[in-house]
């Protein structure tokens, strides 16, 4: 049913716009600190909190300072942290085996966040490229990126996450069949409430490039990602991937890049109705940054702007680097 539109000037549209208190009654969405989970940046070391150049404001810090900084997010309301490693060169190998190191940074971190912040839920990545002497998520064999093998490993990562401790497991690694994989083995060894948040729609993007600093992955990654990562011009096989993960055991599914792919929300959450995130990546975070810091936008209102419109198209949730900036904002 369409709804009728009285003629001019019997509908006014601005007579919904008129004061704050209208606007606040008719407005359609809400962002609000729920919303949020905050990746960051784990090194090694003791008491390091180091900057990550391409993106001003995000850290890199040593598993002690994450186990802080949780705790800070837990008392802002933010209800989940996504840890990703910044593994050393030294332990970059071919057969990435410092991925399922039930002691690696990741796992580490995991346990001191479990036990400084319990009421957050810490979220994983699942990929292989942090430990990969070539960069790649997934095995080279001969030049190719190897699918099978690699959710094998995939697998034994899944396992020593969840050991230690994490909520959410978030494959990003766009490899074939891992969430059914993942899925059967954390059943199998018990790890019934273990969630998998699939990087369902993960596209082959240049917005990732200040994250692989951060993580140490330029100098590293040899190619691109093209025969893994979706090809940024298609949108059907997005919704085709979304339910091939869900019918394999996916608890929840993102989007990734976010803004430049907003299209893909809103036809996910449409199709699916299933919990649907977005990941604005660091090329997004660090574009609205350094436009701020030239006084070119106001950083503030661009970030806020920027998280509402996940919403709007219908995202359950964002992962940003700004939650705990604009958690502070709407926790006023
Ligand atoms: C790697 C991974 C990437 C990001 C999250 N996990 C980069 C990539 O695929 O090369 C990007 C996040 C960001 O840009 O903020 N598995």
């Amino acid at each position: 049913m369409k709804p009728t539109i009285a003629p001019y000037p019997l509908t006014r549209f601005r007579r919904a716009r008129q004061s704050q208190a209208i606007r606040g009654l008719v407005r359609e969405n809400t962002l609000t600190v729920d919303d949020f989970i905050w990746p960051v940046f784990v090194r090694d070391g003791e008491g390091i909190e180091e900057p990550v150049p391409s993106m001003p404001g995000v850290m890199r810090r040593s598993v002690d300072l994450i186990a802080k900084a949780a705790l800070e997010a837990q008392a802002l309301g933010i209800p989940a942290i996504c840890l990703f490693p910044y593994t050393d060169a030294s332990l970059k190998t071919e057969d990435c085996a410092e991925a399922w190191n039930p002691d690696n940074l990741s796992n580490r971190a995991i346990r001191a966040v479990k036990a400084s912040a319990p009421d957050i839920a810490v979220m994983t990545d699942v990929a292989l490229d942090p430990y990969n002497i070539n960069g790649h998520d997934g095995y080279v064999v001969d030049g190719e990126i190897v699918n099978d093998q690699t959710v094998e490993a995939l697998v034994k990562m899944t396992l020593a996450q969840a050991e230690a401790g994490a909520d959410i497991i978030g494959p990003s690694d766009m490899m074939d069949g891992r969430i059914g994989a993942m899925r059967s083995a954390l059943e199998a060894a018990g790890h019934h409430n273990v969630m998998i948040l699939s990087y369902a729609a993960k596209y082959a993007s240049a917005f990732y490039g200040p994250f692989r600093d951060a993580v140490g992955a330029s100098g590293a990654l040899t190619g691109d990602k093209k025969t893994y990562q979706m090809d940024p011009a298609n949108s059907n096989e997005a919704l085709r991937l979304i339910e091939r993960d869900l019918t394999e055991g996916a608890d929840m599914v993102m989007i990734k890049p976010g803004m430049p792919y907003l299209d893909i929300c809103r036809r996910v959450k449409d199709n699916f109705g299933a919990p649907t995130y977005a990941y604005q990546v660091s090329g997004e975070f660090a574009m609205i940054r350094a436009a701020a810091q030239n006084g070119w936008i106001d950083g503030e209102k661009v970030m806020l702007e920027s998280l509402m419109a996940f919403k709007r198209a219908g995202c359950d949730g964002i992962l940003t680097y700004f939650a705990p900036e604009a958690a502070r904002i709407l926790q006023g």
